[in-house]
């Protein structure tokens, strides 16, 4: 239903409106896999997760260079696709990858520290290549850590932190945010990823958001960005010209009031393919 919302809500007049060409590729199918995977049993639909991540990975990888997909969930575990077909995608240019995960969560279990079973607590220790996934494909072109970084954070399970604090990945808490503000942050890792001429991809889960202005979520956090601070980020993602592909993930409709959870979504996208209200360097409306 995610996808659905976001289109009613009016992503594609959104994008047009600025002066971008749009495709929608329509909703995907998941690729057939066989009903028993090797997985610990308290895992959710694993072989149709695995079949997720086959059909939503091939389509990263077949993306024109230069267009920008987006990728509209639904669930966060559709991020093992599409994160690792974008770095395949970069790879085939000879460009590192770099990944923005916009979110309250880490989402960096494997499949046997999740305590809850959910794959969408997962997509980041995948996309890593380092950890056991048996049963999920293999990760052709791993994410090195430190080309990670995490905002948003509040809500880190016992595993993911130990794991997380053995690795290089960068992780902004909202404690960070509120001492520094986001800009901060979020320059460090755009000045990174301009340095290394990398490609960007970012990962937006509705749960970044604080639960007051997106309620749309069935993991909501308190204390979250506000509507503000993620303008901001989606101003300096588009100032940047760094990102080439983005998630829009975690948006449960059904759990909207009157749809200004999409809503908001859509205001957000178009923050970060162009809409503004002065140009900074002209001072021009724009
Ligand atoms: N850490 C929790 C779990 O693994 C919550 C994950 C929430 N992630 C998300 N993409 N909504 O179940
Ligand atoms: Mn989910
Ligand atoms: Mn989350
Ligand atoms: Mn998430």
């Amino acid at each position: 239903m995610g996808p659905d919302a976001l289109r009613v809500a009016g992503l594609h007049d959104a994008l047009t409106g600025l002066g971008h060409h749009v495709t929608d590729l329509g909703n995907l199918s998941p690729l057939p896999v066989a009903d028993r995977c090797d997985m610990p049993a308290h895992i959710h639909a694993p072989a149709q997760t695995v079949g997720w991540t086959q059909a939503i990975a091939n389509t990263a990888q077949s993306i024109a260079v230069g267009d920008l997909p987006i990728f509209l969930g639904g669930d966060h575990s559709l991020s093992l696709g599409s994160v690792t077909g974008m770095a395949s995608h970069a790879a085939a240019q000879g460009k590192p990858q770099f990944v923005l995960w916009l979110d309250a969560h880490s989402d960096f279990h494997t499949p046997s520290s999740s305590t809850s079973g959910n794959l969408h607590g997962t997509p980041l220790a995948y996309a890593t290549g380092k950890f056991g996934f048996s049963g999920f494909p293999p990760v052709p072109n791993p994410i090195p850590e430190d080309h990670i970084c995490i905002l948003g954070l509040r809500s880190v399970d016992a595993a993911e932190r130990d794991m997380l604090q053995a690795s290089g990945i960068r992780r902004h808490d909202m404690r960070d945010i509120d001492e520094t503000g986001i800009a901060r942050p979020l320059a460090a890792f755009l000045d990174t990823v301009a340095q290394a001429n990398g490609a960007l991809h970012v990962s937006f889960d509705v749960d970044f958001l604080d639960p007051g202005f997106a309620p749309a979520v069935g993991t909501t956090v308190p204390g979250g960005a506000t509507i503000r601070e993620a303008h901001l980020v989606m101003e300096m993602i588009c100032d940047s010209g760094l990102m080439s592909s983005l998630d829009l993930v975690e948006l449960n409709p059904f759990l909207d009031e009157r749809g200004r959870t999409a809503q908001v979504m859509v205001d957000l996208v178009a923050s970060a393919l162009g809409r503004r209200v002065f140009d900074r360097q002209t001072q021009a409306f724009g």
